[in-house]
């Protein structure tokens, strides 16, 4: 069998180790290829080393006729499809992970006929593969979803035992549901899999425990015997990470695009306002109070104010300079923004409550961005709770997050869970003079430094805002891994 490689790193050289060092059963494996636009991968090196032939561009596979197996080695889907798409219906193509895996499986195969001992040594060979190199969650799963393997790395996360688990449904195990998986957040890529016989990818998105949303990437590779698919193997990944980090990379660009255009048409509609606004008044100035006018004339002046404040803010929005940091005590800037907004809050007799931890470590941070982040919060408290009602300000400092930490509970209306997923939007508002831009702003400021923010509703109980501002110390360290 001649193979050809795609991607020429360590994976590469150490499976050209595994075929120097081991003979196999029947087919008699022969790397005749190897492509990386790296040509100083340590796999290129080897392959050059051992006078393969070596190309940048794994498409001239596809241009030989010698070659029986692609073996995809860079660990990219879109790679691995590319190639299924490209290649010759006789040649076959496998990921890495699922190559490992099948040799070693189909040595055990063979070794039924030998001796038990030897049979004894493979299984155990077998057993450190799936346990040891492959760090990612691993299940063997039967056609009919029982488990007849499973890694330590998974047994761990679930918390139980290899007796436990071997026998048992899949979806009893992972899920723990009656049925199988299935539907839009579910689907099951085991049966999708046994169906196609071909590899096959998903998603599934879990809650955890403080209902936060987790996401596994999850990939089955078809296990044959004598030809026919019996079962797969799957290989799932927690990709939560991955997927918040895209989510706020996107929140960011849209945020940025909604500013370029914002501060564009501000500008655009300022002058005109500004127009509307001094001729509108200059005309009332010249009229008697009784005119049946004047009153009209005071309904355009103060809906152009109105437009005036919006287009501050969309001002204010598209202006997010980067933030000019300095060491600060997040207490100072507290005390300031509840300074600025007692007034309003003493209005509705709302009472203003600080639980401040003295001794806080200092942040690095802007001091005018963060307190119009919190004054920003506050207001919003203060609009959404009745009168007799308490917002409460508090900061701590979050051991595990090197943070500083920030709440702004209030005992007001709450947020329906459907907005809850939407409030940080530009221009999305439940108020009727709302402009929608409040949590936008605070949002970019906060993610300007470094921090985050999160909202905990309920309705008709109260809202409690988040934030954690990274201190001095962290800041420094993530510099300097940098
Ligand atoms: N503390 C809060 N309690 C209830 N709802 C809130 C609170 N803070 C924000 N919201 C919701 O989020 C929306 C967006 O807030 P924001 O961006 O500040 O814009 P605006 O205040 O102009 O409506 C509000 O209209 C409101 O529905
Ligand atoms: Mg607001």
């Amino acid at each position: 069998m001649n193979i050809a490689i795609v991607g020429g790193g360590t994976r590469c050289k150490r499976l050209l180790e595994i075929f120097e060092r081991h003979k196999f059963e029947e087919i008699d494996p022969k790397v005749l290829a190897v492509a990386d636009f790296k040509s100083d991968a340590p796999g290129v090196a080897k392959a050059k080393n051992n006078g393969l032939f070596v190309t940048n561009d794994y498409n001239d596979f596809f241009k030989r006729s010698d070659i029986d197996l692609i073996i995809e080695l860079t660990g990219s889907m879109d790679i691995y499809n590319d190639i299924l798409n490209k290649k010759k219906k006789n040649v076959r193509a496998i990921a890495h992970t699922t190559a490992q895996l099948f040799w070693e499986i189909y040595r055990l195969s063979t070794l039924q006929k030998k001796t038990d001992q030897e049979l004894h040594e493979t299984t155990a060979k077998y057993k450190m593969l799936i346990n040891e190199l492959i760090q990612e969650d691993v299940l063997v799963i039967a056609y009919d979803y029982r488990i007849v393997d499973i890694n330590d790395s998974l047994l761990k996360r679930l918390g139980l035992k290899r007796e436990e688990v071997i026998g048992k449904h899949c979806y009893e195990i992972t899920h723990r549901q009656n049925t199988p998986c299935s539907g839009e957040k579910h689907p099951c890529p085991l049966v999708q899999t046994m169906e196609t016989d071909k590899p096959s990818q998903t998603t599934h998105i879990h809650l955890d425990k403080n209902n936060q949303e987790i996401y596994y990437s999850i990939s089955t590779y078809p296990l044959r015997e004598n030809d026919d698919t019996i079962g797969a193997i799957e290989i799932s990944r927690d990709i939560t990470k991955d997927i918040n980090a895209q989510k706020a990379m996107m929140q960011q660009e849209k945020l940025a695009s909604i500013g370029r255009l914002s501060a564009g048409v501000a500008h655009e509609i300022n002058n005109p306002l500004t127009t509307i606004l001094t001729t509108a008044m200059l005309i009332q100035e010249e009229l008697d109070p009784e005119d049946s006018n004047f009153e009209d004339l005071e309904t355009i002046t103060k809906e152009a104010l109105r437009c005036r404040k919006i287009v501050a803010s969309l001002l204010d929005f598209a202006r997010q300079l980067e933030p000019s940091k300095k060491e600060n005590n997040i207490n100072d800037i507290i005390q300031e923004s509840i300074v600025l907004t007692k007034k309003q809050a003493a209005f509705k007799d709302i009472a203003l409550v600080q639980e401040l931890t003295d001794d806080i470590p200092a942040v690095f941070a802007d001091k005018g961005q963060i307190e119009q982040a919190l004054i920003n919060l506050m207001l919003n408290a203060i609009e959404a709770t009745d009168s007799g009602g308490k917002i409460a300000t508090s900061s701590s400092y979050n051991v595990d997050a090197k943070s500083v930490e920030v709440r702004i509970s209030d005992s007001g209306e709450g947020i329906s869970p459907d907005d809850l997923s939407r409030i940080f939007d530009p221009f999305f508002t439940t108020k009727e003079e709302g402009t929608g831009l409040g949590l936008a702003i605070t949002h970019g400021i906060i993610e300007q430094h470094n921090g985050t923010i999160d909202v905990d509703s309920k309705l008709g109980k109260g809202t409690t805002f988040k934030i954690l501002l990274p201190t001095k110390a962290r800041y420094g360290e993530n510099n300097a891994a940098r």
